[in-house]
């Protein structure tokens, strides 16, 4: 209980976290509100959305928000957003749209969905949020990366150079927001047991693959305490090697054994 008071006076009263209607975003709504912080659920599926935001205030006793929108659409965010008159604390950015394929089959407006979905929505979300957070002296941000993220990755080379970028956006933020109060984590996920990963690997789950209410509550808990958290042993195992021990090259040629074969 102690521990949720506190989480509650850093990263209350509402909590905003985009894409928590299912799989990882809807485990971390649910880790939230188990911590009595109410919420801001945002996906495009409405009944999915109603049905989760129905689920965790019944459970939990706490407000739940469901937002219709697509995280593409940046200024209808915003505008739904403003609306709704209530101080977001934290911000966990789940949502993301990862285009699996041969770059050269790949549409251009896919790659530019992943970009805006990935990229430009966190970032002036991020912007938007930080700002009110920055005057009350206290706040949270986590953005979701991916160990895809830390080196080249074939067939999915565009999402994960966005997951790239939001790791490095959180680690710089995570160094400037700190004197003002904001804890910023980027979390760097191997495989999550979510609806989006099991329709893209298809066969057995790679080693070190997490159910999404244990990366959930990691990342939860290592919010304050550094940059990055990498949830699971053998994920931190494999991002060590891949990044530190490895040379970029036998790097990449790795990850192209896991994600040639994602569809
Ligand atoms: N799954 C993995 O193995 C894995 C590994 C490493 C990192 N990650 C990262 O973890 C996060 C979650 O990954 P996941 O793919 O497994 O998904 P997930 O947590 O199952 O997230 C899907 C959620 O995002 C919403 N969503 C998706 N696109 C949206 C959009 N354009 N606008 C609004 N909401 C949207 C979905 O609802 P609607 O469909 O109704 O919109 C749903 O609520 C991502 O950032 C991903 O990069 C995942």
């Amino acid at each position: 209980m102690l521990v949720a008071t506190g989480f509650i006076h850093n990263y209350g009263p509402y909590a905003l976290v985009a894409g928590g209607s299912y799989g990882l975003g809807a485990a971390f709504a649910e880790a939230i509100a188990r911590r009595g912080v109410n919420l801001v659920i945002i996906a495009r599926n409405e009944n999915q959305l109603s049905a989760t935001a129905e689920r965790l205030s019944a459970t939990y006793g706490v407000d739940v928000i469901a937002v219709v929108a697509d995280m593409a659409d940046f200024e209808d965010v915003r505008t739904q957003l403003s609306r709704l008159e209530v101080a977001v604390g934290l911000l966990v950015y789940d949502a993301a749209h990862a285009p699996i394929g041969r770059f050269e089959d790949v549409p251009e407006e896919q790659l530019a969905q992943g970009v805006s979905v990935n990229v430009r929505t966190p970032l002036l979300l991020a912007k938007m949020l930080s700002g009110p957070m920055i005057e009350r002296g206290r706040g949270g941000i986590v953005l979701m990366s991916s160990l895809a993220g830390g080196q080249g990755s074939p067939n999915i080379a565009a999402y994960a150079a966005t997951k790239a970028f939001n790791a490095i956006l959180a680690e710089g933020l995570w160094k400037e927001l700190k004197p003002r109060g904001i804890d910023v984590l980027a979390c760097l996920a191997g495989a999550i047991l979510t609806p989006g990963y099991q329709e893209a690997e298809g066969g057995r789950p790679a080693p070190g693959t997490l159910e999404a209410a244990v990366v959930a509550e990691q990342t939860l808990r290592a919010l304050g305490k550094g940059p990055v958290v990498v949830p699971g042993a053998v994920n931190k195992v494999g991002r060590f090697v891949l990044t530190r021990l490895l040379s970029r090259r036998t790097a990449i040629d790795i990850m192209a054994k896991n994600t040639g074969g994602l569809s």
